[in-house]
């Protein structure tokens, strides 16, 4: 059960669409397991397929560490319906290491998708659970969470951002 590497901000796999997965079966818990040890080699709560250049709709959270107990779970093709409420509260990510920003998404959804033994598991959501819901199932479309931001924020993160990526893309070459 390998930690896999950890794609960066500015690497296109972050910016790909993900395909549901069509079959839970053996490599998709394999996966999982990677995609745990991964975040949690980074202290992570929370972490998509792509973010390990793996374009498949898996993701997994673990808010324990926040006090939500029972919170460590894998999502396979993940959809939210019914979002409810706004919440604006301050994001990072994994892949964008070294930024923080606040971002406004909704404060309830709820999260239809499959566990990792492929039964249908349909939870209403609120807070910061349904926060790492929609950051997660961001990343399975391409979406980070610098894109969410306003634009005055945006603007004055630009130098750090244009620094990770050309970082990033050293690495690639
Ligand atoms: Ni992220």
């Amino acid at each position: 059960m390998p930690v896999l590497e950890l794609r960066i901000c500015g690497d296109p796999a972050l910016r790909r669409r993900a395909q549901p997965v069509a079959r839970v079966d053996a490599e998709t818990r394999a996966l999982i397991r990677d995609l745990f040890e991964t975040m949690d080699a980074q202290q992570g709560v929370g972490l998509a397929a792509p973010q390990v250049g793996r374009p498949v709709r898996v993701i997994v959270v673990d808010l324990s560490s926040m006090g939500l107990t029972g919170s460590r779970r894998a999502f396979v093709n993940p959809s939210l319906s019914e979002p409810s409420g706004r919440w604006t509260v301050r994001e990072g990510c994994l892949s964008v290491p070294g930024v923080e920003a606040d971002v406004s998404r909704p404060r309830r959804v709820r999260l239809h998708a499959l566990d990792e033994a492929g039964r249908p598991v349909d939870i209403a959501a609120e807070g910061w659970l349904a926060r790492a819901l929609q950051h997660e199932i961001d990343h399975l479309d391409g979406v980070l969470f610098v894109d969410r931001i306003g634009p005055l924020r945006r603007a004055l993160l630009k130098p750090k951002l244009e620094r990770l990526m050309r970082r990033a893309q050293r690495g690639r070459a």
